[in-house]
This record gives C-alpha cells, sequence and structure tokens, in this order.
C-alpha cells in the first residue's frame, strides 16, 4: 500500500503535462493537488447542503471569521482505512475543516466538521485533525470554536473511532477554565459524540436544523416503546428550552455565528490573559435614562417588573448579550460591558415565577458564575428573589443537593463580585444571590429592598399568632389587621437599614444612582486579588 502512494505520488500529472522534476512543475502539481483537496470539493458540498438549508464546512468558517483570516492545516490529510471498501475512496482533509483565524482582529481556533464527507463522521484521521488543532489551541492560548454537523463515530473504523473521541473528551476537559470553548451545532450530533460538545462552555444551535441526543428515536422506540420525533427528541427548542444543553436558538446559521462572534468580544484569549477593553467615556453625572429606574418598581410588592430594564440602564449602550434566555426565565444571564470593560451578569427575574430559585435556575447560574470566575470576569448580581421554589418536585429531584452549586460558585469565586438588592431578598435565597457572607465585594441596595428571613405575610403568621386570633374573636378585619402587621414587619424588620446598620450592606442608593455606583465599584476592584488554599480541586455537589 505504501507503495502504491509513493507511486501515485510520483506520477506527472499527464492533465497539465508538468515535469515533476522541475520547480514549476512541483508548483503546478501543489495548485493541482490543492483544487483537489479544497476547490473541487467545496463546490459538490455545496450542491448537496444548499440543498438541505444548509451551508458547508468551509462557509461556515468563512462567515464565523474575519474575511480572509482563515489558514487551513491538515487540508491534504487522507485515512488509511480499508475495511468496507474503504480504500477505494479517500478524499483530502477526509471529514472535517481545521485551523486558525481571527475574531474581531483576535486569533482563534476553528474546526467544521463536513457532512458531505462520510456523514462528517469521526474517524482516525479526523479526529486528529480535531485533536491537533485544539492542542494547538490550549498550546497559544486562544479560544476554541467547534462547528458540528456529523453522523458520529465512524462506524467503519470501530474502536480506533471511539478512541479518539476520548482523546477529544479528554482535552476538552483540560481546556476547561483554560481556553473558552464554544460549540455551534448545524447538523446531528449523535451518540456518545454529544459530549463534546456538553463538557464545553457554550452550545449553540439552529432551529430545526440540528439534534443532538444519546439515543435516537429509533433505539428509543425500541427499548421504551416511546414515540419520539428527532426534532422533538432533541432538536435545538428542545434543548435551549427543556434540557438546558443549549445556551442559544439561533434562527438560521448565520444567526448561530453571529451569536459566537459577539460572545467572543466579551471572553479573555485565555485564563492569564486581560479582558478585551473597548475604550470607553462613560458619564459620572446622574441621566435621565438614570432616573427612569426611580419609577421602575411597582408599590405594590407581589407586581413584576422586567429585570432586564435595570441591566440595560446601567450597562454600556444598554447592550446586553443574554446566555441561555430560553431556560429557567426566573434567573437571567448574560455578558455586557461597565466603562468598556466585560461583567458577568446574574439577575432575578421578577417576571418568571415571580423570581423564585429552583433546580434549574440555580444550575444555569451557578455554572455561568463558574465560567466567569475561571476568566476572570467581573460578575454583577441584580437581587430580587422572594425565595426558593416550594414542592415535592422540587424536594426530591433534589433542590438540596442542586441548589447547593449556586452557593458554591459564588462562594468559591474570587473574580470582583458586586450586588445590588433591588427588592425582595428572603432567607438562603438572599444568602446565595451574592451576598456579602458569600464574599461578594461592594453590596448596595435600593430603599426598596425587603431583606429578612421571610415575607411580611409568613412572619405575621408565625410572630402574631396570638394577636390575629384576638382579633378574630373581637370581630374585627383580620385580613386589614394582617396587612397592617405584615407592612410593619417589612418595614420595620427587613428594612435595608438594618442590614447597613451592620456592614452588610456597604450603602443604600437610590436606583438612578446604580449606574454610576457600580461604575465606581468595579473601578475600585480592578485590582482586586483573591485566593482560595492550595487543593487539587474541590467537591461541588453535583
Ligand atoms: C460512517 C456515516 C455515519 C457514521 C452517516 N454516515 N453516519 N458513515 N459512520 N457514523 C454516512 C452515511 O452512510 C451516508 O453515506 C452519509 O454519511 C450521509 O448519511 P445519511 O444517512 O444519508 O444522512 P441523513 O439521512 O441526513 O442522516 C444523518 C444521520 C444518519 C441521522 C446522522 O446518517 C445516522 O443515523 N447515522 C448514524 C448515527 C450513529 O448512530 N452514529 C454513531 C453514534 S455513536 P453515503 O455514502 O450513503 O452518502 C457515537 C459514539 C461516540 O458516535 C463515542 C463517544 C464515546
Amino acid at each position: 500500500r505504501v507503495n502504491r502512494v509513493t507511486e501515485s505520488l510520483a506520477q506527472p500529472n499527464p492533465a497539465d503535462g508538468a515535469d515533476l522534476f522541475t520547480t514549476a512543475g512541483r508548483i503546478a502539481d501543489l495548485k493541482r493537488r490543492y483544487d483537489e483537496a479544497v476547490t473541487a470539493p467545496s463546490a459538490a458540498a455545496e450542491a448537496k447542503q444548499h440543498a438541505k438549508g444548509k451551508q458547508t464546512a468551509r462557509e461556515r468558517i468563512e462567515q464565523l471569521l474575519d474575511p480572509g483570516s482563515f489558514v487551513e492545516l491538515d487540508e491534504f490529510v487522507r485515512h488509511r482505512t480499508t475495511a468496507f471498501g474503504m480504500d477505494r475512496s479517500r478524499p483530502y482533509g477526509d471529514a472535517v475543516v481545521t485551523g486558525t483565524g481571527t475574531i474581531h482582529g483576535r486569533q482563534v481556533a476553528v474546526y467544521s466538521q463536513d457532512f458531505t464527507v462520510f456523514g462528517g463522521s469521526l474517524g482516525e484521521v479526523a479526529g486528529e485533525k480535531i485533536i491537533k488543532v485544539m492542542d494547538l489551541a490550549l498550546k497559544t492560548g486562544v479560544p476554541i470554536l467547534g462547528i458540528l454537523d456529523s453522523g458520529g463515530a465512524r462506524i467503519q473504523e470501530g474502536v480506533v473511532a471511539l478512541g479518539k473521541y476520548g482523546e477529544i473528551f479528554r482535552r476538552n476537559t483540560a481546556a476547561s477554565g483554560v481556553i473558552p470553548q464554544i460549540s455551534i451545532i448545524m447538523g446531528p450530533a449523535a451518540g456518545g459524540a454529544v459530549y463534546s460538545p456538553a463538557l464545553t462552555d457554550f452550545v449553540i444551535m439552529v432551529d430545526k436544523t440540528s439534534q443532538m441526543f444519546v439515543t435516537g428515536p429509533d433505539v428509543i422506540k425500541t427499548v421504551t416503546g416511546e414515540d419520539v420525533g428527532m426534532e422533538e427528541l432533541g432538536g435545538a427548542l428542545t434543548h435551549n428550552t427543556r434540557s438546558g444543553v443549549a445556551h442559544y436558538l439561533a434562527e438560521d446559521e448565520s444567526d448561530a455565528l453571529d451569536y459566537a462572534r459577539s460572545l467572543v468580544s466579551y471572553l479573555p484569549d485565555n485564563n492569564l490573559a486581560e479582558l478585551p477593553e473597548y475604550p470607553t467615556e462613560v458619564d459620572l453625572e446622574t441621566s435621565d435614562s438614570d432616573r427612569k429606574l426611580n419609577v421602575l418598581i411597582p408599590d405594590s410588592p407581589n407586581q413584576p417588573y422586567d429585570v432586564k430594564t435595570v441591566i440595560e440602564h446601567v450597562v454600556d449602550g444598554g447592550e446586553f448579550l443574554e446566555v441561555q434566555p430560553l431556560f429557567a426565565p426566573n434567573i437571567v444571564i448574560g455578558f455586557a460591558r461597565v466603562e468598556g470593560r466585560p461583567v458577568g451578569i446574574v439577575a432575578n427575574q421578577p417576571q418568571a415565577m415571580a423570581g423564585t430559585l429552583n433546580i434549574e435556575a440555580g444550575e444555569k447560574a451557578s455554572r455561568f458564575v463558574r465560567f466567569c470566575d475561571a476568566f476572570s470576569i467581573p460578575i454583577l448580581t441584580l437581587v430580587d428573589v422572594p425565595g426558593y421554589l416550594p414542592g415535592t418536585d422540587q424536594e426530591w429531584t433534589g433542590v438540596i443537593r442542586r441548589g447547593a452549586k449556586l452557593l458554591y460558585a459564588y462562594a468559591e469565586a474570587t473574580v470582583p463580585l458586586v450586588t445590588v438588592i433591588l427588592r425582595k431578598a428572603y432567607g438562603g435565597a438572599y444568602i446565595v444571590m451574592g451576598s456579602k457572607q458569600l464574599g461578594a465585594d461592594i453590596n448596595l441596595a435600593w430603599p426598596t429592598a425587603e431583606i429578612a428571613v421571610m415575607g411580611g405575610q409568613g412572619a405575621v403568621n408565625i410572630l402574631y399568632r396570638g394577636e390575629i386570633k384576638r382579633a378574630e374573636e373581637a370581630g374585627e378585619d383580620v385580613a386589614a389587621v394582617r396587612t397592617k402587621l405584615a407592612n410593619e414587619y417589612t418595614y420595620n424588620v427587613a428594612s435595608p437599614f438594618l442590614a447597613a446598620e451592620r456592614g452588610e450592606l456597604d450603602g443604600v442608593i437610590e436606583p438612578a444612582a446604580t449606574r454610576v455606583a457600580v461604575i465606581k465599584a468595579l473601578r475600585s476592584l480592578k485590582t482586586k486579588r483573591a485566593s482560595l488554599p492550595p487543593k487539587k480541586h474541590g467537591n461541588i455537589p453535583l
């Protein structure tokens, strides 16, 4: 076999008649091979992919990276498999395109699976190409973005293909917290192959044309008898709303690639690199836009408002890149900039489930807090949380174990932590949402804040049981008595000034002062240094 390959390399190409033993002949031969590896397959792939409403592996890379910045690696790689007559087809590049390029002028590494070659399946050499570019990304400390469109492990190659997945998973894990890893799913990701994106920091899926599942509809039907379609089982909507596997539901491929580019603009190259900074002049005078926050909180504590309005009035240009907007909407997470520098934002959303914390919200926020901490992105926490969601469902599915993750994430974080309590901050939920005691650096509250063990109504039921009974016996308006006592409790006991008196808050501020207060807090924390005791790693409750 080796001889055959060597012979084929030494043959002058009869088509152009170039003499291979001259420099011009060698250059002509290179061009011919490049055309065979890149130009011709691209044209063939276009027809196949476009027919399915999808772009080719190379078109996707072109759109993801800055124009003309892509430098390909390994376009001449070919597989060596002979089983199942595979040696009759040995296309250059195999089933994945890899290389480096830039996004907003910053270096990144990329791979893009080519579904038109053996269904984008991962055999020995496609695996080796991905591993090589991952190693390069790790070695050079740059983000890696993977575009997945693949039938999974190459069936003809068996254990060799499985082994390559193992090597990829190990690198995903080694790279976790060292370089940002983003997965963009643009076709199938089936079987154990889904675990590479699962190990990365962000998973972007395209509506209707991407699917992720460990076992497909046919296997499910055979084993459990359940009838479920591919889209319902593992489509983009499912993973964005139900499973929480995905972080963004893109309406099409362009939207997915744009989102990935925006995401990168907030992230440092690696865990030791400076944050990307955009020089920005901020106005330190209170503006009309700032004053709008003074009328945001409704007078009734049970009325919701949109916490994203607060975010938009605090961050640069009102620009907020939300992450996982469709999953656990009772907590909002995402990136923004304050004075040109990235911040991660975690905020309770009173508009969804009154902003209560449940398992999904806790897990969503804790992974985000840990991401920000790993990459030195300061965290701004906006609190309006009435407590944990009660119920047997929550208790029995492990709200104790799974809810503990958010405590762990905040308590472990050493990045600058700024917390603003907007309204409710009750019970354990007060502690978990970036409280002083968990390690936050600057804690502020609006005068509308209510900080206590429980809400007024609940407290009255326990503290004033006797008084309410007396009112009942005296034929008084019990509801009115209850409300009066609850209001008194909220004003006197849950008052932010009580917390401020004890230094648990660093200040109580007018809502209109929030933007400037956050800018100044982050300025003061820019040089923060903190560390944890040396350890191999902690044991976060999983
Ligand atoms: C080799 C594959 C392949 C695979 C697809 N192809 N998957 N070749 N290994 N895993 C080939 C097909 O034979 C076909 O070749 C071409 O790719 C296009 O596939 P189609 O089936 O025609 O495409 P489509 O109808 O769009 O269906 C896509 C698909 C389906 C849903 C992905 O191909 C499929 O179910 N494939 C198998 C998926 C799977 O079970 N993979 C193993 C998962 S386990 P021709 O020559 O006809 O064009 C796994 C383990 C990872 O990955 C281990 C980690 C520990």
